[in-house]
């Protein structure tokens, strides 16, 4: 989008105290104000994401009221699994285009929340467990719908993880796991697509609510990052318009019924707010809303080519969980397509995503046409009731047939915005009647129908499972050609499928209270499951196909960095089945340096290629230095550790295919801080203090019997043994030498004073 011309400066000396406060709130549930007298329009913004929500009479922020009938595209939840950036960026434009011809200036999304739990009922709406994948997609989506000249609200920051609670609780996370997981998402989307807007999220972080928090929203987001745009509240978000405004809030949605604005005025002619900070969020503002306004353009709404580009984006993310064979399906076997998600997909989520599709495809639409396929309801697609006459229908037709398909999936009251899942399974019924089709049926398949993982106590009972997400309005006949073979699929999971709710590692702390602690630290998602060694019923990054990828040559542009460089990782990659199809290229990064606590390994970067049966391509993925990087708390920055690192590239995280290493030479150091609790063996463990370390331990040795030291003969003797005589000396403190006589305080302190300076 061009950025306006004018002079916004001397429009807004032109402005009264109370247009300028006016502007910063909505007229209505989707309108911003505008100033007649001024020529300042206003501007309509409308949901997001996946679509266009736009509600032309009774607004409401819950999806109660009808909008106008537009296209839903895949929600993020299962876009992301297309690991496509381009595709995703084809969506955004699809979208940006329905906004332009609507005459929408701002489209709410994309929602970058990372997905804590499987339990948050609005996961259906966020990209991944993984914030790496999470950027990535958010910034192909900006720049796809910005591209036509609309305007993104990237939403909801930050750390709003569940919906429990969500307008008032307060996410307890500390800065590292803020800094690596939390804030990634929207700090690539900033520096990469710079969105028009930012949506702050309802919750508190650390006991101060998003919509004014300073440090979020001015230090971090502005100053920091480089956001250009306007910040509005989510929708009642508000808590004390004043500070908000202060800490970096322009605009409160939807309409304050004026009370907002009347605060501002008083506050600017009581002394207690500076009339520029004003000034500055009006500019804000209208810079958007004429960039806007100055740059509109005739389109039309192509509801039909966005249909089936919403069919192939379906194709292109759903995922392939499992398939011993069974899958694709053959024109000449007969199939028992069975339960009620066949007819009545779910197919996106409740609440303020919910579009009013003009048209939904359910995957019988494309089956029934075929000869050989019948269809049982089994189990109905929206209550858990278990009908004996359906299930035992159901049963005979699987028996009958040569193979049965179960349409699966969580009904609408079981997933939605403003409330949290409780558990992480599927209906009774479909679980039941699932078992006893396998009992009956040995090429048994699963459609599953959901925003969110479930549990699979039948998971060894199949034989293949496709997880189709919520498809969007297309999605069943993306089924239909995926379970046939008309497309391959290609989608890989954005997030991990444990076997049970209780592995996963908010568990403990998710949901209840007014402070939601994040105690799992960085360990979220395959972050966790991965270093405690776990077993999970789906790892990230997973996806089959119909062909076999084989990968060779890894090789990178240069066996040592810098913490300036880019290193290119390449690989060769070849289809080596009879089917062309697309691979997901995943390139995980490994610490090695073992100066901090960290994953096992990280998702750093991904490419995905097409390629025709025996076909090769050499795929190329850059790291950049924040590849290698933790957030150190005490330098308030990112680091970067000097040594080894493994770069492993592979079809999935579980599934890693080769790997190589590099070597970081990194300019930043850990500042040393050296004081009288300062051990023998961090001195040992840092190459600037090595030195010291060995002397003062050769003393420490000495004083209490170890190496060179005579050893006391009888029980004393036998009480210590070498390796609890090694690990005292190694965690006495500094003190204990002048504490035992071995040195004197003053003795240690010049010894520190002179290894001070090496601190830089
Ligand atoms: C949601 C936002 C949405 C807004 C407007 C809020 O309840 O959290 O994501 O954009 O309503 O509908």
């Amino acid at each position: 989008m061009e950025k306006s011309k004018r002079n916004l400066k001397a429009l807004i000396a032109q402005m009264t105290l109370e247009e300028k406060a006016g502007m910063c709130s909505g007229a209505d549930f989707w309108h911003l104000k505008g100033v007649e007298r001024l020529g300042i329009p206003s501007v309509m913004v409308s949901d997001g994401p996946h679509g266009l929500r736009k509600q032309e009479e009774a607004g409401d922020h819950l999806g109660i009221n009808d909008s106008i009938r537009a296209v839903c595209f895949p929600p993020a939840a299962l876009s992301a699994c297309s690991f496509d950036r381009q595709l995703v960026q084809e969506m955004g434009e699809r979208i940006g285009k329905e906004a332009q011809a609507e005459n929408v200036s701002v489209v709410l999304g994309p929602a970058v929340n990372i997905k804590r739990s499987p339990l948050c009922g609005r996961n259906f709406e966020y990209y991944s467990e993984d914030p790496y994948l999470s950027g990535e997609m958010a910034a192909a989506c900006i720049s796809g719908i910005q591209s036509q000249r609309v305007g993104t609200s990237i939403k909801h920051f930050a750390a709003n993880n569940q919906e429990y609670n969500r307008m008032s609780c307060s996410s307890e996370v500390d800065d590292r796991t803020l800094r690596e997981i939390y804030l990634p998402a929207f700090e690539t989307a900033v520096k990469k697509a710079q969105p028009k807007t930012v949506m702050c999220s309802y919750n508190q972080i650390n006991g101060t609510f998003a919509s004014e928090n300073h440090w979020l929203l001015t230090e971090v987001l502005r100053e920091e990052w480089g956001f250009e745009g306007y910040v509005m509240s989510d929708w009642g978000a508000v808590n004390e318009r004043v500070p908000g405004l202060a800490a970096g809030l322009d605009l409160e949605m939807p309409s304050s019924g004026g009370v907002g604005d009347r605060e501002i005025v008083q506050a600017v002619k009581d002394g207690t707010l500076d009339e520029a900070v004003l000034d500055r969020a009006v500019e804000r503002i209208l810079r958007v809303v004429f960039d806007y306004a100055d740059n509109r353009r005739e389109e039309a709404f192509d509801l039909e080519g966005d249909h089936a580009f919403a069919k192939r984006a379906a194709e292109e993310s759903m995922v392939l969980l499992k398939n011993e064979g069974m899958l694709p399906l053959q024109d000449t076997e007969n199939v028992a397509v069975i339960g009620g998600f066949a007819k009545t997909p779910r197919f996106q989520g409740g609440g303020s995503s919910h579009i009013n599709s003009f048209r939904v495809d359910s995957a019988w639409d494309s089956l029934s046409g075929r000869a050989n396929v019948t269809y049982a309801q089994g189990f109905s697609a929206v209550e858990d009731i278990y009908d004996e006459a359906l299930a035992k229908e159901a049963v005979e037709a699987a028996k009958r047939a040569d193979k049965a398909v179960v349409f699966a999936g969580l009904p609408d009251s079981f997933e939605s915005e403003g409330y949290d899942r409780k558990h992480m399974r599927l209906p009774q019924c479909q679980n039941r009647l699932i078992k006893e089709i396998a009992c009956v049926q040995p090429n048994l398949a699963v459609v599953l129908h959901n925003g969110s993982p479930v549990e699979m106590p039948w998971l060894g009972d199949v034989k293949a499972i496709l997880e189709a997400y919520l498809g969007g309005q297309a999605g069943g006949s993306a089924v239909a050609d995926l379970l046939y073979g008309k497309a391959n699929p290609s989608g890989r999971l954005a997030e991990t499928f444990p076997l049970k709710l209780q592995d996963n590692p908010s568990y403990l702390n998710f949901g209840e209270g007014d402070q939601v602690e994040y105690r799992e630290g960085v360990f979220v998602g395959y972050r966790y499951y991965e270093k405690k060694d776990m077993q999970v019923a789906f790892p990230f990054g997973h996806g089959l196909s119909y062909t076999t990828f084989a990968y060779a040559n890894i090789r990178l542009s240069a066996d040592t960095a810098t913490d300036k460089d880019t290193v290119t990782v390449s690989v060769d990659v070849t289809n080596t089945g009879a089917v062309s199809g697309k691979e997901v290229v995943q390139a995980y990064v490994k610490d090695l340096t073992g100066m901090a606590k960290r994953p096992v390994k990280e998702l750093k970067g991904f490419e995905k290629v097409s390629l025709q049966p025996g076909e090769t391509k050499t795929v190329e993925i850059t790291l950049c230095p924040r590849s290698f990087a933790w957030y150190h708390i005490g330098l308030h920055s990112w680091f970067i550790g000097s040594g080894k690192y493994e770069i492993l590239v592979g079809s999935s995280s579980a599934d890693i295919r080769q790997s190589i290493t590099l070597t970081m030479q990194s300019a930043q150091r850990l500042p040393l801080h050296l004081h009288m609790n300062t051990t023998i063996g961090e001195l040992l463990a840092d190459d600037r203090t090595r030195e010291l370390g060995k002397k003062l331990k050769q003393k420490m040795d000495a004083f209490f019997g170890g190496a060179g030291a005579e050893v006391p003969e009888g029980a004393e003797g036998e009480a210590i043994s070498d390796e609890m005589g090694e690990a005292i000396a190694l965690a006495a403190p500094l003190r204990n030498l002048s504490g035992f006589g071995i040195c004197t305080k003053e003795q240690i302190l010049e010894m520190l004073a002179e290894y001070e300076t090496l601190s830089t």
